[in-house]
């Protein structure tokens, strides 16, 4: 097989530019074959293009017409389209978050467990950010020492009312199951867990609607903890603008900070444990080395990550964003709600079936009276870059 026949399932606003991109052939050796909406007026542009139209996503996905599924659906579509691809015999990428909690996460997980053989990937696209994987070899190859602290402060994710209105499913809990968290800056946690690994413990304290007429979390600040004891914050918002997107990693050795497009690593010339233990004097810390580290911002972020889907399904090359892994945000989204909710330090792994209780509490005690309106114009793609 030269080629992977794609079937895109949902035309909303990701669903859209991921058609774009593979009709211009920009994710070599992806072939959108296969379109699905729920509206038909959404699949008008794509007759013309000659591809499998559909309106019924269990159709597309049982056809035998495609090799593999795009899921852009909104969130608790991802678990139960996703293991119908699965147990059909396809290969799935999911948009994030892989499920709308950890409950149906694990029963997602559970199907690609079932189904090895099948390529299972989640869309977490900061992964090819340069600048994260200049991070990542930077604590991996251990330039910074022992990791003391990491201060992620990720309030750029500003949000208007009409955009929360622009979908009936968007910031409710039966819709979505979750606010900034579980949508906007899952990337951010996604990022976090695979620079650091999954913290042992979080305590979240979330303001729910404090910015905008929803129901679910648009201001939250975390604690954490990593299984090496080192201390975290983790602050997002989606009401704050300008906004901040400062990502501060302390360590022995030194110090990176990740702002305004720069990268910044300011060296220690010796490990500060060392220097506190054999120092002479009282109040000296070891000179520094003041490092710019340059990079290149990724040139399509979504081409990039649907093209090492293929080859992983054609050729059997690594995957960059492994669907299992996709479990990790969803966790700590959830775990920080439920933090708050409890007033309580969540350990972590924590229970994804406590979470489904409380999120069905939830949705039965839910009074939102949600607006929807159409928005016709507006720059998905400036939502991109973080
Ligand atoms: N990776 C990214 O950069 C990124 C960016 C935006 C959104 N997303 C994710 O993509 C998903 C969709 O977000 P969006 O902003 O495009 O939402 P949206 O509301 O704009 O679009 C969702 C579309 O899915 C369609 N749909 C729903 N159920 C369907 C079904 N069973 N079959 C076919 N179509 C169906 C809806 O009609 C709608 O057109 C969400 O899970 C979101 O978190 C990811």
């Amino acid at each position: 097989m030269s080629k992977l026949r794609i079937g895109l399932i949902g035309l909303g606003n990701i669903g859209r530019h991921h058609a774009t991109y593979l009709l211009e052939g920009k994710a070599s050796r992806c072939e959108l074959a296969a379109v699905c909406a729920t509206t038909p007026a959404k699949l008008e542009p794509y007759y013309q293009r000659k591809l499998r139209v559909s309106t019924d996503a269990l159709e597309l996905v049982r056809s035998g017409a495609i090799d593999a599924v795009l899921i852009a659906t909104p969130h608790y579509d991802h678990t139960t389209l996703g293991i119908a691809a699965l147990e059909a015999g396809l290969h799935v990428m999911v948009e994030k978050p892989i499920s709308a909690h950890k409950a149906d996460a694990e029963r997602l997980l559970e199907a690609a467990a079932r189904h090895p053989e099948q390529i299972f990937a989640g869309m977490f696209q900061l992964r090819v950010e340069p600048r994260y994987a200049k991070l990542r070899s930077l604590i991996d190859g251990g330039e910074l020492g022992q990791i003391q602290r990491v201060t992620w402060i990720n309030t750029d994710w500003f949000r208007t009312e009409t955009y929360y209105a622009s979908g009936g499913w968007r910031a409710t809990w039966k819709g979505e199951g979750g606010g900034v968290l579980l949508n906007q800056c899952l990337h951010n946690l996604d990022v976090l867990a695979w620079l650091l690994g999954m913290p042992t413990r979080v305590r979240g304290f979330c303001q729910f609607g404090r910015w905008h007429n929803i129901e679910v979390e648009d201001q939250v600040t975390a604690y954490f903890e990593l299984p090496n004891g080192a201390t975290g914050t983790f602050i997002s918002s989606t009401g704050e603008a300008p906004g901040t997107n400062r990502f501060e990693i302390a360590g022995t050795r030194g110090r990176v900070v990740l702002e305004n497009n720069r990268l910044t690593f300011t060296r220690n010339e010796s490990d500060a444990l060392e220097w506190s233990r054999t120092a002479q004097v009282g109040f000296s810390k070891p000179d520094v080395w003041n490092i710019e580290i340059p990079f290149e911002n990724a040139a399509n972020q979504h081409a990039t990550l649907m093209q090492n889907f293929a080859s992983a399904a054609l050729d059997g090359a690594p995957l960059i964003a492994p669907g299992q892994e996709g479990m990790n945000s969803v966790e700590l989204a959830n775990a920080i709600v439920l933090s708050s909710l409890e007033g309580e330090t969540i350990e972590l792994p924590m229970s994804g079936a406590r979470w489904e209780a409380k999120l069905q509490e939830l949705i039965a005690n839910s009074t939102l009276k949600k607006e929807t309106r159409a928005v016709t114009a507006d720059d998905f793609a400036a939502s991109f870059r973080r």
